[in-house]
């Protein structure tokens, strides 16, 4: 039921301006322009045939007091003008830095809020200065068109007095532009966001409503005819396949865990996969070792990486990449019931490696320590995971950047390169052989914890590393900070509620090394 919501029912088109079909002929009554401040004056972009009309009320305007720095981030509606047959006028402000791709998803997401806020259920785009960035400004509007309010029985007030949301765009384009493209451009944008969107559905939906078994349920559903095989091991297999760390967490929860293996064949059988392993901790409260209760329900937030790792497949199988994918989600709770794992207790991981469990809320990397001996035995091309795994990398970074591990410059680069292109901000922290030492178990091969204090996000990425076979390049991202709560950074992203942080680079890199 929660899960069933349609997040993006905003119909987006292109319509192009020629000189046969002004721009008036067929139209909401709103349109959106964007502006900037030339040399003499403030000109209007795009669409020359607006250019005369508009500059000439944007100057006017401008000079009875609007300011372009006003209208830089959320813009004005101006409901006087009658330019042609529009009765509104929204102005946004471009400047040098509204050039980059990020910039563009963010002016969509802002261009989304001003019509929402101002109940103006459809508008025209003079689209022809976003035209470079399309992909990017309509993912901006179809992130920032995402909520999270299935559990609300009542409409709160501001609602009940919105009769409208933002219901179509019209993305109008001068001749020069392909209508080609751009519907490319927007189709993609909304295959990746439908996804990125159900990543955050499933980090949204709190810990009774998401166990390991619903986490794989919600999957095998979405994953119907996009081709994508979902197979899901339950407790039985779990242990049959020596997945020691996985059922260990597991066994203080009274739900089963699952391991979700997702699988996507685009390319030739003989070309290697690119493998994604994402830790799905439906809720962690530390186990034995417990956490303190404030904040503790941002625990139900413990398995994005795996819901980062679902939302990836789904939209690569959408995308029909020609690559072969992988997804690898071991999905558990973590609690302190009576077979929980005790501080101390040994641990034996999937390739036999053995370790001691001193802090029961280190359980994200006991878990992926299998899936990533598993991933290795796949003999994937390369292997990222993603995990909310280490309160130390949120001290590192806030919640700003995800912290990206691995000693391979070359696939940092490449990193680096994705993460430019889908506007999420990654930082490179070490991993060096003083943080494996560090992690060297008393009574068994490894600890789960530290022997020292500090480098808490490095030294659990160099545990990790032990579980990864060193002839495949492996990328840890530690998302404990970009995963939840990061609207006061990103106007694409709820004030509060789960990001999808890392679908869209994930997407990325599938493209780079498929
Ligand atoms: N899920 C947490 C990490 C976390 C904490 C993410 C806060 C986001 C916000 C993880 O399982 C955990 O508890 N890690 C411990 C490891 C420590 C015991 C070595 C941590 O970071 O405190
Ligand atoms: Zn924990
Ligand atoms: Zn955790």
């Amino acid at each position: 039921m929660p899960l069933d919501h349609d997040s993006s029912p905003i119909q987006i088109n292109v319509r192009s301006a020629n000189a046969k079909t002004s721009i008036k002929d067929k139209h909401p009554s709103t349109i959106v322009v964007f502006v900037r401040k030339g040399k003499s004056k403030t000109e209007v972009l795009g669409d020359p045939s607006l250019n005369k009309q508009l500059g000439e009320l944007t100057e006017s305007l401008l000079q009875n007091g609007l300011k372009l720095d006003d209208l830089k981030k959320s813009g004005a509606v101006l409901r006087l003008a009658n330019v042609g047959s529009y009765k509104n006028v929204v102005i946004f402000s471009l400047d040098e830095k509204s050039k980059s791709s990020e910039a563009s998803r963010s002016l969509g997401a802002s261009v989304y809020a001003c019509l929402k806020s101002n109940k103006i259920d459809s508008a025209d785009i003079a689209f022809g200065p976003i035209a470079a960035h399309a992909q990017a400004f309509v993912e901006g509007v179809l992130l920032a068109a995402y909520d999270f309010k299935q559990f609300k029985t009542k409409k709160n007030d501001a609602e009940k007095d919105a009769p409208t949301c933002v219901s179509r765009l019209d993305l109008v384009v001068e001749k020069k532009f392909s209508p080609a493209t751009l519907e490319k451009a927007i189709s993609t944008a909304h295959e990746l966001c439908d996804c990125v969107n159900f990543a955050r559905d499933l980090g949204n939906v709190p810990g009774n409503l998401m166990t390991p078994e619903l986490l794989a349920d919600a999957t095998i559903k979405k994953a119907k005819g996009t081709g994508l095989k979902v197979t899901v091991w339950d407790r039985a297999r779990i242990v049959k396949e020596k997945f020691g760390g996985l059922l260990g967490v597991s066994l203080g929860s009274a739900v089963d865990p699952r391991f979700i293996i997702m699988e996507y064949n685009g390319a030739a059988k003989s070309k290697k996969p690119v493998c994604f392993v994402g830790k799905g901790l439906t809720f962690d409260s530390g186990g034995i070792s417990i956490k303190p209760s404030a904040a503790m329900e941002e625990m139900k937030f413990d398995k994005c990486g795996g819901t980062a790792v679902i939302g990836t497949m789904l939209a690569i199988a959408k995308l029909k990449l020609k690559i072969n994918a992988i997804g690898l989600v071991p999905a558990t709770e973590n609690m302190p019931g009576p077979l929980a794992n005790k501080p101390g207790d040994i641990l034996t991981a999937r390739n036999g490696k053995t370790v001691e469990v001193d802090n029961t809320d280190a359980e994200g990397r006991l878990i992926l320590m299998d899936a990533l001996s598993y991933a290795s035995e796949l003999k994937p091309a390369v292997i990222f995971d993603a995990a909310t795994l280490t309160g130390a990398c949120v001290v590192a970074l806030g919640n700003i950047h995800t912290g990206i591990f691995t000693r391979d410059k070359k696939l940092r680069k490449k990193i680096a390169d994705a993460a430019e292109i889908s506007g999420e901000l990654v930082w490179a922290l070490p991993i060096h052989d003083h943080h494996v030492s560090d992690m060297k178990g008393t009574y068994a091969d490894l600890c789960n914890i530290s022997s020292v204090k500090g480098a808490g996000a490095s030294t659990a990425a160099a545990f990790l590393e032990q579980f990864v076979d060193k002839d495949i390049p492996w990328a840890h991202f530690d998302i404990a900070g970009t995963a939840w709560h990061v609207g006061n950074r990103l106007n694409y992203c709820t004030k509060k509620g789960a990001s999808g942080v890392m679908v869209r680079t994930f997407v990325e890199l599938a493209k780079i090394f498929g």
